[in-house]
């Protein structure tokens, strides 16, 4: 702290972002990015966009990023906001959405970020208990309210709510913009962008990072009604005209425009997803139910941190949270066939000696 900090920095407790380990030997399990690399025809048209043309601002309207996204969904271009990733489309939604007098709400348990945005932003929110299957149960969250917002499946859980119960929410809650936070929709659940056509209220932001393995780029975006993207707009407009740079424009576009590539990915994730269910399973873990590129798991005899201290010594890196009911759990990214199996060995092994 220093004092020519603004007052709101003094109290401020910024997100802390998983571990980026500088050394190559870990197995990293820990931040939910793809084990796969993004798509060949992303790279080839990246590495033909670093060429003179960087002397040139980009595109301010990344319009060749949002007609692709546009036609993938089968939505216009004026439905589309893209941004440096999908934490900075939820800031300029908080910025353009949620600086109520009535407080946002979200689940108790949830992406951590998003009480770190509030704070910065100056916006009163509320949390609404999960239930106790871990689940969200939209119908707690406060009818009185600023926005609502959830993760689609939810973080860190996993945990995938039905498309009708978001309906459900979107014609009693027709007042305020309820934002869904789909980061790891791809991975077996399914996109809320259908219902934007029918609720003006609602707003959807994805990210290049999971499904996409884009995670270095920095690519994200949000589909709604064209009035919530203008609103956007003027957001972004009013602090940075250029948040997608030249390179990242094109690299999205070429990867939502590779299909066949994004579906042999997730194919593979969620295969991998299901047999380490099983596995986990069968060392005695509980493992809650999963739509994600990740699982949430506790061993009845065994907390989360001795847990993780005993795999981080192994070099493999998962996450883990000392924060109550979150304690006994392993967060842990899947990865590729083999990083599964060596994760599986190296727990075989540590619950053998305890
Ligand atoms: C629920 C959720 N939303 C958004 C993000 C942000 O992803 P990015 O900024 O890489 O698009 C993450 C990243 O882990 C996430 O877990």
């Amino acid at each position: 702290m220093n004092r020519f900090w603004s007052e709101g920095l003094r109290t401020l407790k910024p997100y802390v972002p998983g571990e980026q380990p500088k050394e190559g030997s870990v197995i990293k399990l820990n931040t939910n990015e793809n084990p796969y690399p993004p798509s060949p025809r992303a790279i080839a048209t990246i590495k033909e966009a670093a060429d003179a043309g960087l002397r040139l601002y980009p595109d301010p309207d990344a319009s060749a990023m949002k007609t692709a996204i546009a036609r993938y969904y089968g939505v216009r271009a004026e439905n589309v906001f893209a941004g440096n990733g999908s934490d900075e489309v939820l800031a300029v939604a908080f910025l353009a959405f949620f600086r109520n007098k009535l407080p946002l709400v979200f689940p108790d348990i949830t992406y951590s970020f998003y009480p770190v945005y509030c704070e910065l932003f100056g916006v009163p929110f509320k949390t609404f208990p999960i239930a106790d299957d871990w689940q969200i149960d939209l119908s707690r969250a406060p009818a009185q309210n600023g926005g609502v917002l959830f993760p689609n499946p939810n973080a860190p859980t996993g945990c995938f709510t039905a498309v009708a119960e978001i309906d459900a929410l979107l014609k009693r809650n027709a007042d305020t913009v309820v934002l869904v936070d789909e980061a790891y929709v791809d991975f077996g659940g399914e996109s809320a962008i259908p219902l934007v056509s029918k609720y003006p209220n609602l707003l959807v932001t994805q990210t290049f990072s999971k499904s996409r393995s884009l995670a270095g780029l920095r690519a994200g975006f949000a589909v709604g009604h064209a009035e919530l993207i203008t609103g956007m707009e003027a957001v972004k407009n009013s602090f940075n005209s250029y948040t997608m740079d030249r390179l990242a424009i094109a690299g999205a576009a070429a990867a939502m425009d590779d299909k066949e590539y994004f579906e042999k990915c997730r194919a593979a994730i969620i295969k991998t997803r299901e047999a380490t269910v099983v596995t986990l399973q069968q060392l005695g873990f509980e493992v809650l139910p999963s739509k994600a590129n990740f699982v949430f798991a506790r061993h009845p005899r065994h907390g989360g941190q001795e847990l993780y201290d005993a795999l981080r010594a192994k070099n493999i890196l998962v996450r883990y949270w000392n924060k109550p009911r979150l304690a006994d759990f392993l967060r842990i990214t899947i990865g590729t066939d083999e990083e599964m199996a060596t994760l599986a060995a190296a727990l075989h092994a540590i619950l053998a000696h305890r």
